[in-house]
């Protein structure tokens, strides 16, 4: 089951988030609840192991961080944590998601294509070792329409 959460659940998120990255780029709880708390954030929580973090502002929705555990990797939850984000980003208004990738990272370059998502922009050395981000853009399907 996947749950929209806020900042209440960030020890919860923070725990997923640090069996799923490595210790330098986990997020702790207290940056979590923090973005939680930004005007338009929100959490999901996979009991099976899984989060995600979005923001839905206006016209524009960002997906700031999405993981899964090791140990409940390639069954799906990844697919369906982002189609809870976009579901509740059309929920709340949001025309279209965008968020950014490692150049390298082919498992979430190959979820976010199975999504939608296409490349519209490069950030050149985003990342500390000196790697390059893929900027991703979906459209979201608007609520309410036939089969959102
Ligand atoms: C990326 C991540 C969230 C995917 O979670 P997941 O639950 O394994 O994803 P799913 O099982 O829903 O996979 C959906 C699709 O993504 C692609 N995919 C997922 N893992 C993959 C891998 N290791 N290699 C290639 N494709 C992969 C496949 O197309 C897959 O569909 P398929 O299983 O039918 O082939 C997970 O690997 C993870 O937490 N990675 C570490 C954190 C991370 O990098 N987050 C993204 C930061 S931008």
């Amino acid at each position: 089951m996947i749950r929209v959460v806020g900042p209440a659940h960030a020890p919860a998120l923070a725990a997923v988030h640090a069996e799923a990255f490595a210790p330098a780029e986990a997020w702790d709880a207290a940056s979590l609840a923090a973005q939680l708390r930004l005007p338009g954030g929100y959490g999901l929580l996979a009991e099976a192991g899984g989060m995600a973090l979005a923001q839905a502002a206006a016209e524009q929705s960002d997906l700031l961080t999405i993981a899964v555990i090791p140990a409940a990797r390639r069954a799906g939850l990844g697919a369906a944590l982002l189609r809870a984000a976009m579901q509740e980003a059309a929920r709340r208004g949001a025309a279209a998601m965008f968020l950014e990738v490692a150049e390298t990272n082919t498992p979430a370059r190959a979820l976010y294509a199975a999504a939608g998502f296409v490349p519209v922009g490069r950030r050149r050395d985003y990342y500390t070792d000196g790697g390059d981000a893929l900027v991703l853009r979906a459209g979201l399907i608007p609520c309410g329409s036939a089969g959102g």
